[in-house]
């Protein structure tokens, strides 16, 4: 195994390659996609957001984050949130994932992000290093048939907010 070094991704880097590295993790994107995954990481390289692990010249993983907010008690909470997190095949297994995860943590820590959130392929490595499962995101797709067939208002719902208990 090559020396592999944990470093941001600058905008002179090889795109092409990390472009190759997320297909390869994820597979392979419309032009569309592309052209959206590389107008956003191009952003985030600028931003200091887009860290790497580097073989050489060779890119060999990465991973991004974004800066998002999450609503906690009516509050907007600053969200470091994470996305691409990939080694490439050949380079899994030897703690390079670790090693940059540590590194984005750092990275997001130090600028102050008192939440991070992402969603987990596999939990170990993220649960290790102090992420837990805490919800859930759902799609659902319901024709517009099914609004026909709904019930009425609760009569309670309906009487209005002086009825309803304190909710705090
Ligand atoms: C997930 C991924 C980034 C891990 O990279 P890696 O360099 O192989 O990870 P490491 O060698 O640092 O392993 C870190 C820990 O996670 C565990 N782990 C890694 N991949 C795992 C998997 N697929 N399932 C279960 N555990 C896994 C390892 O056992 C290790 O635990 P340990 O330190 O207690 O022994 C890599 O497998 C990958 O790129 N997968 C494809 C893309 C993907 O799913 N990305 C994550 C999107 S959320």
């Amino acid at each position: 195994m090559p020396d592999v070094v944990i470093r941001p991704v600058t905008p002179e880097d090889d795109f092409d390659a990390q472009v190759d590295l997320g297909q390869r993790a994820f597979g392979i994107y419309s032009p569309a996609q592309k052209a959206n995954w590389l107008y956003t990481a191009r952003l985030r390289a600028r931003q200091g957001m887009f860290l790497g692990a580097f073989a050489g010249q060779q890119a060999a993983g990465a991973a991004i984050f974004h800066d998002l907010r999450q609503w906690w008690a009516g509050r907007a909470v600053p969200c470091a949130g994470v996305s691409s997190v990939k080694v490439a095949p050949e380079y899994r297994g030897h703690g390079i994932g670790r090693r940059l995860m540590t590194g984005l943590l750092a990275a997001i820590a130090a600028r102050g992000y008192p939440l991070a959130a992402l969603y987990p392929a596999t939990m170990p490595i993220y649960r290790s290093l102090g992420w837990e499962l805490a919800g859930g995101r759902y799609h659902a797709t319901i024709p517009a048939r099914s609004l026909r067939d709904l019930l009425a208002p609760d009569a309670a719902v309906a009487a209005g907010p002086a009825e309803w208990p304190a909710v705090r």
